[in-house]
């Protein structure tokens, strides 16, 4: 079907076609732990709900479809999802993150995996030759988010790819700002794709989830070992809930990327604004290679507060319509102030954000209402 359809399409059809026995348009939430056998081994394709759900089957299915992927595999969280995916490095690996990870990334890597002999190495990933001269013997894997959180940067995913295929290692892309709606990695040479479904995928801030897709057999094979063993799967209500949200996340990402760039004009313009972040801006450093590999510069905008700690937290207390709340990607705007919401973590490392820097989360409320309520928040 992939092939044949264009996005939309697939988000609304792909891997649900009307139940056979009902005619429902929409597929049913399958509650079940357990399934009849007919004889012993002989089963309809599910045995028991941790090992494979109907349910979380058909998200599989819609999310392998839209990334372009063999295989997909939901997960509880974006957190698990990862750790499915870093579950395949041994002790004595190393890994290089972008120095500007997610922070539970970082966390996830540094501290958990950390324990373990795992390392890891924080490089520029905007600078495919700072990636090249960062990789090690022990190098296995070099993990992109792009654009990144909360700086925006942009890395050049087909170029990052071939520097690790040549080197016998491996790339995964943390999907979860652009979604497959504006990116789609395993095209441009990634290994895997990972997303916090908590985000733009679900888009409504009523679900946590996460998944990983891959067309490669042996990675396949190792996510769903992973899944059924250590057990992180989401529950079937929360499949439908990113399911349904799916279905009209090509319209809402059109809508928040038009919102984001008017907010991007206006605060460019703010004398109170120091510099915006925002890959749209033909100033932005890495615009050219997000003009090649995106179909729009995503919903999520930053910016650095002139006056700096005191004023961004100033702001952050003063919007109204946007929220002061951590996550993002769902229908209602956010602002957030990173060194001490979402990246507080890293406070004391290497990846430590600036203080004066703030991030929205556009969303889907009409602009005039987001451009007034940040500008009573700079004023
Ligand atoms: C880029 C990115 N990746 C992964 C995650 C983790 O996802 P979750 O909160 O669903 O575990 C987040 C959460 O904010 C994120 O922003």
């Amino acid at each position: 079907m992939s092939d044949r359809f264009g996005f939309e399409t697939l988000a609304i059809h792909a891997g649900q076609p009307p139940d056979a026995t009902t005619g429902a348009v929409i597929p049913a939430v399958h509650l079940a732990t357990t399934y009849a056998q007919e004889a012993v081994g002989a089963n309809k394709g599910f045995e028991y709900s941790r090992t494979g759900n109907p349910s979380r089957a058909t998200l599989e299915a819609t999310m392998a479809a839209l990334e372009g992927a063999e295989h997909g595999f939901c997960f509880s969280s974006g957190m698990a999802a990862e750790d499915a995916v870093l579950r395949r490095l041994r002790l004595g690996d190393d890994v290089l993150i972008p120095a500007d990870a997610y922070g539970g990334t970082w966390r996830l890597i540094a501290r958990v995996y950390g324990e373990y002999g795992i390392s890891h190495t924080p490089v520029d990933l905007t600078s495919p030759d700072a990636v090249a001269s960062a990789w090690q013997p022990s190098t296995k894997l070099v993990w992109i988010e792009t654009p990144s959180n909360p700086l925006l940067r942009i890395a050049d995913i087909e170029a990052l790819a071939h520097i690790a295929h040549e080197r016998g290692g491996w790339c995964v892309v943390d999907n979860t700002f652009a979604t497959p709606y504006l990116q789609q990695p395993l095209s441009l040479g990634a290994d895997a794709v990972v997303h916090s479904a908590t985000k733009y995928l679900g888009g409504h801030s009523d679900v946590v989830g996460g998944v990983v897709v891959t067309s490669d057999a042996a990675l396949a094979e190792h996510l769903a070992f992973i899944q059924n063993s250590a057990g992180a799967v989401p529950g079937p209500f929360d499949c439908y809930l990113v399911q349904r949200g799916l279905k009209t996340l090509a319209v809402r990402m059109d809508r928040q990327c038009a919102n984001a760039r008017t907010i991007v004009e206006f605060l460019s313009e703010h004398p109170a604004v120091e510099r915006v972040c925002y890959p749209g801006l033909v100033s932005h450093a890495g615009h050219d290679v997000a003009k090649r590999q995106m179909r729009d510069f995503g919903g999520m905008v930053s910016f650095v507060v002139a006056g700096g700690e005191p004023a961004a937290l100033d702001v952050a207390a003063r919007t109204e319509l946007f929220t002061l709340a951590e996550s993002l990607g769902a229908v209602e705007s956010l602002i957030e102030h990173p060194a001490r919401m979402t990246h507080a973590s890293v406070a004391t490392s290497p990846l430590a954000v600036d203080a004066a820097l703030i991030r929205l989360s556009v969303g889907l409320e009409a602009i005039e209402d987001l451009l007034a309520d940040l500008g009573q928040a700079l004023s």
